[in-house]
C-alpha cells in the first residue's frame, strides 16, 4: 500500500504521500498541499527541501557515498577517464567501445573556437578574472550557433550543443589565461587527449617546444571526474532553474558557471590558497587562525571546511588527499602550504566546535594545492572546477528536459507591508 504521511492544520488533516528513491531516500510530496490547505512549505536556503527527482547522483552525507549512475567515485576515479564518466552521466550508462570512440572523436573535432570570438578577449580587461570571461563566452556561443534558441531542437542537434560545449570549454578557458598573461593564443592540438590538450593549450608557446607531463595530464582527468556531478546544488540547481524557462543551453550552462563562481561554492579552491598563503604570510600558526573561525564576531571561516551535505567526510577530499603527497613526490614539488593544510586539518579535527558541526575539509581543501603543485595560476581553480563539472550540469538540463519539469517557480511567504496609501514627494517627512 502507498504510504502516506498525515499533517494536520486547524483540526484539518491533509494526506501527503511518502516518495521513496532507490536508496531509501524518504520525502514528503507537497505538490497539492497549497491547492488542498492554502499552505505553502518554508525552507530557506532549500536545506530541506528535494527540488526533482534524479537518476543521475547519489550521495549519501552520512557515510560519506558518491556514486555517478551507481558506480562508486572511487572505483571511476581509479579505472575510468573524464570522457567516459562524461558520457556516462550525461547517457546514463557506460559506452561501448564504439560509443566511447564516436564521443570521444565528435568532442577532439570541436575543440577549436570561431575565429571572432577570438577578439572578444580583446575587449576585456587584462586582468579580467577568468570565471567572468568564461560565463560571457559560453552564453556567446548561443549568438554563434542560433539554432539552439529553439526549444524543442531535434535529439542530433541537442548532442551537438552538447559535445561542442564539452570541446570549446577548454579553449575557451585556456585562453582567457593566455589573454592575461598578454600571450598569443595556442591552438588545441587534436592529437593529444582532452586533459593533455587543456595543458598544451595553457602552458604550450609558439617559440618553444612544450611536452605534456603524462603524471600532470592524468592528475588533471582525475580531478575532473571528481569534480563531474554532485547532485542539487548550487549550480546544478540553477541550471536546472535556467533551463526549465526554456532558456538556450549556451546560457543555461553560463549561469551554472556564474552560480559556481562563489566563495561558497566552486570560488572555495581559490578562496582555500589565499587563506593558506596569508595563513603562512601571518608566521603559519594554524591555531591561531581555527580560533578566529570559530569567533562567532570574526566574518572569517576555514575555507575548504564544511558542507551542506557531507556531515563525516567528503569522499572526494579523501581521494585528493591522498593523491596530492604522490603527484607532488612525482612532480617533485615541494610545497610549504601542504604542511600548513595538513597542520590545519589536524587541529580542526581534533576541536570541538568542528567536530560538534561536523565540519570537515571539502574537495575544495586540497584540490587547490594539487593545481598550485601542477602549475595552474589560483584564478584558474575554479575554472577548472567548471571544466570538471560542465557534464555533470548538462545530465542535470538533460534530465530536466527529457522529465517535462515545469518551470522552476518558487514561491514566497510575504512578509512586508499590507496596502498604504501613495504620499507625493513634497508631503514626505
Ligand atoms: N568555518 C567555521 N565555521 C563554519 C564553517 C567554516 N568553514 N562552515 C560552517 N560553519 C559553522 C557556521 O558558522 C554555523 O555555525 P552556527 O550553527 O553556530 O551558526 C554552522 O557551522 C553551520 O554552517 P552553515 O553555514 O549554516 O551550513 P551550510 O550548510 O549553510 O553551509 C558551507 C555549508 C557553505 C559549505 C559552509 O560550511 C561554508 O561556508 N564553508 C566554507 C566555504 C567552502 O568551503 N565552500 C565549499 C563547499 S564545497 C563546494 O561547494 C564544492
Amino acid at each position: 500500500m502507498d504510504k502516506k504521511a498525515e499533517l494536520k492544520i486547524d483540526g484539518e488533516t491533509y494526506y501527503l504521500p511518502v516518495v521513496e528513491g532507490t536508496e531509501q531516500e524518504r520525502g514528503l510530496d507537497i505538490s497539492k498541499l497549497r491547492a488542498e490547505s492554502g499552505c505553502i512549505t518554508l525552507d530557506i536556503g532549500y536545506k530541506n527541501t528535494g527540488s526533482t527527482k534524479s537518476d543521475i547522483t547519489f550521495i549519501n552525507g552520512e557515510e560519506g557515498i558518491l556514486r555517478y549512475r551507481g558506480y562508486s567515485i572511487e572505483e571511476l576515479c581509479e579505472k575510468s577517464n573524464f570522457i567516459e564518466v562524461a558520457y556516462l552521466l550525461i547517457y546514463g550508462e557506460l559506452p561501448t567501445k564504439e560509443q566511447y570512440d564516436e564521443f570521444e572523436n565528435d568532442i577532439r573535432r570541436h575543440t577549436i573556437i570561431h575565429e571572432d570570438l577570438k577578439h572578444y578577449y580583446d575587449a576585456y580587461p587584462q586582468r579580467a578574472h577568468p570565471m567572468g570571461v568564461l560565463a560571457s563566452m559560453v552564453s556567446s556561443l548561443s549568438l554563434y550557433y542560433p539554432e539552439s534558441l529553439d526549444p524543442n531542437p531535434p535529439e542530433d542537434q541537442i548532442d551537438r550543443h552538447i559535445r561542442r560545449l564539452i570541446a570549446k570549454i577548454t579553449t575557451i578557458a585556456a585562453q582567457s589565461y593566455k589573454n592575461s598573461m598578454g600571450h598569443p593564443m595556442m591552438y588545441p592540438d587534436n592529437k593529444l587527449n582532452y586533459a593533455e590538450n587543456f595543458l598544451h593549450m595553457m602552458f604550450a608557446l609558439p617559440t618553444e617546444n612544450y611536452e605534456v607531463n603524462p603524471t600532470l595530464a592524468r592528475a588533471l582527468d582525475m580531478l575532473l571526474i571528481l569534480h563531474a556531478d554532485h547532485e542539487q546544488n548550487c549550480s546544478a540547481s540553477t541550471v536546472r532553474m535556467v533551463g526549465s524557462s526554456q532558456a538556450n543551453i549556451y546560457a543555461t550552462i553560463s549561469a551554472g558557471i556564474s552560480a559556481l563562481w562563489g566563495p561558497l561554492h566552486g570560488g572555495a579552491n581559490q578562496a582555500v590558497i589565499e587563506m593558506l598563503e596569508k595563513i603562512k604570510e601571518d608566521g603559519g600558526d594554524s591555531k591561531k587562525w581555527i580560533e578566529k573561525a570559530k569567533d562567532k564576531d570574526d566574518p572569517f571561516r576555514l575555507m575548504g571546511f564544511g558542507h551542506r551535505v557531507y556531515k563525516n567526510f567528503d569522499p572526494r577530499a579523501k581521494i585528493i588527499k591522498s593523491e596530492c603527497d604522490k603527484v607532488l613526490a612525482e612532480l617533485n614539488v615541494n610545497e610549504p602550504i601542504l604542511e600548513i593544510a595538513k597542520e590545519l586539518e589536524e587541529h580542526a579535527l581534533s576541536d570541538d566546535y568542528f567536530a560538534e558541526k561536523k565540519l570537515y575539509p571539502n574537495v575544495d581543501f586540497y584540490s587547490g594545492i594539487m593545481y598550485k603543485a601542477m602549475g595552474i595560476p589560483t584564478e584558474m581553480f575554479t575554472v577548472l572546477f567548471a571544466i570538471g563539472r560542465l557534464p555533470g550540469w548538462i545530465a542535470q538540463w538533460k534530465e530536466m528536459r527529457e522529465g517535462k519539469e515545469p518551470i522552476n517557480r518558487p514561491r514566497q511567504i510575504y512578509t512586508g507591508y499590507n496596502e498604504r496609501s501613495y504620499n507625493p514627494i513634497d508631503k514626505r517627512s
